[in-house]
């Protein structure tokens, strides 16, 4: 596996962080490529749990890290996660931030609220970290990115100038406390001597690590369907989560990359709004959150479940030109009698279809059309082979694999490391 992106393949919350994991146990270097702590990783090691926002999960077994440039950072939670990896004996050089991803500064986060709390019931639902409004800075070309820190008199200079109008809207738009320029300096400036040391240039460490052979891991935040261009817009993050957006976030040729690893649950959840088409009515959606313990990472709020959603995956499969798949916590659905799989779409003018509609108005219309499939109704907890498998769990896995025409590598039956089954 020379180099492999990592992909959530649904709306997120997949168990990518177990599988980047495991993975990274054979990689030699793991990076980050988009995103920033609105991610919430939480990985079991050795009964010990990890809870991730901003780092690779790699750097839970002391595997060489890289955050590049495509990913927005929070300084503080930086810094703190640096602080976790010292208490818990691991290395913190091993982490290495690119000058050029962009800072989330304290006006970003209060903006990403204050204009949830204007668009009221059109709300996107974002994790309130101040993700959009730090891109959108990006793209406007008044960000600041993390090599700012280390030359005080431009960080002071790049603060002035988005203050200047940063200001005018939070005190005029959102009807809120504006930031105080010296507060917002220091504080920042104070963060150099701890940035300093893990800032390096992303693009180059992970070139030379390609050239000399090594094992590249890119571990994609988020998920597809959350893409900005390729998801459910406007229900989606502010940066490309897909496969592609390693070879830009990173900064190396799309040519460089060898493999894609799709990661799927066995059903879809979704946190935030916007149309799920297998969302589950009934109270079978609130059974199913239990026992898959689906509540946010980073906001604890509790996720939207629905049965697997095979038109969206095979999109999924599709824009990330994934080469196999990953299907986590089949465990959760070892419960039910019975498992409906949506395997084409009603649209509104009452024709079915297998593939995801490009229409936005098709999707929002769209009505799951269902197989429904036997369940096994007895406990995963003792199997630690694929062939051990209760029959009808290993035809739910088959199933999906011939639905997408893609080999299922893996297959997650508990939150431990060692309970995915290659
Ligand atoms: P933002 O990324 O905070 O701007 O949120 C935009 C959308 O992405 C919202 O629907 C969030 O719930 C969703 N989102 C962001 N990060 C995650 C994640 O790690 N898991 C699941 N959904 C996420």
């Amino acid at each position: 596996m020379p180099s492999t992106v990592i992909v959530g393949a649904q709306w997120g919350d997949e168990g990518k962080g177990k599988i980047v994991d495991l993975l990274a146990q054979q990689s030699d270097i793991v990076c980050r490529y988009q995103g920033g702590p609105n991610a919430g990783h939480t990985i079991v090691v050795d009964g010990e749990t990890w809870k991730l926002r901003q780092m690779p999960s790699g750097v839970v077994s002391g595997t060489q890290s890289v955050i590049g440039a495509g990913c927005v950072v929070d300084a503080q939670v930086f810094v703190d996660e640096l602080d976790l990896l010292r208490e818990r004996g691991v290395d913190p050089s091993i982490v290495t931030l690119s000058g050029n991803a962009h800072l989330i500064m304290p006006w970003h986060v209060t903006i990403d609220q204050a204009s949830e709390r204007r668009l009221g019931s059109l709300q996107i639902g974002t994790t309130r970290r101040g993700i959009g409004p730090t891109y959108a800075d990006k793209a406007s070309r008044i960000g600041i990115r993390v090599q700012d820190v280390l030359d005080p008199k431009i960080l002071r200079q790049k603060i002035e100038v988005a203050l200047a109008e940063k200001n005018l809207w939070l005190e005029r738009i959102y009807e809120v406390e504006p930031f105080d320029l010296e507060e917002v300096w220091t504080q920042y400036a104070g963060f150099a001597e701890r940035l300093a040391p893990s800032i390096g240039d992303a693009s180059l460490v992970v070139d030379q690590s390609l050239r000399d052979g090594k094992n590249v891991l890119f571990e994609g935040a988020q998920a597809t369907m959350l893409d900005l261009d390729h998801g459910t817009y406007p229900f989606v993050t502010s940066s490309n989560p897909i496969a592609s957006g390693a070879a830009t976030g990173i900064g190396i040729g799309p040519t460089r990359i060898d493999r894609v690893l799709g990661v799927s649950k066995a059903y879809v959840t979704r946190v935030g709004e916007g149309p799920f088409p297998s969302e589950i009515e009934g109270p079978q959606q609130a059974q199913l959150r239990e026992l898959g313990g689906e509540f946010g990472t980073v906001t604890g709020r509790e996720r939207r479940c629905g049965w697997l959603d095979l038109v969206a995956l095979r999109y999924a499969v599709r824009v990330n030109g994934m080469t196999s798949l990953a299907l986590t916590k089949l465990d959760v659905l070892s419960d039910f009698a019975e498992l409906p799989v949506c395997v084409r779409y009603r649209l509104p003018d009452g024709t079915e279809t297998e593939h995801f509609p490009a229409h936005q108005s098709d999707f929002h219309h769209a009505r799951p059309v269902w197989e429904t499939l036997p369940g096994w109704q007895q406990t995963l907890d003792g199997v630690s082979a694929l062939d051990d498998l209760p029959g009808p769990a290993r035809e739910y896995v088959e199933f999906v694999s011939r639905s997408l025409e893609l080999p299922i590598e893996l297959v997650g039956v508990g939150a431990a490391r060692e309970r995915v089954l290659a």
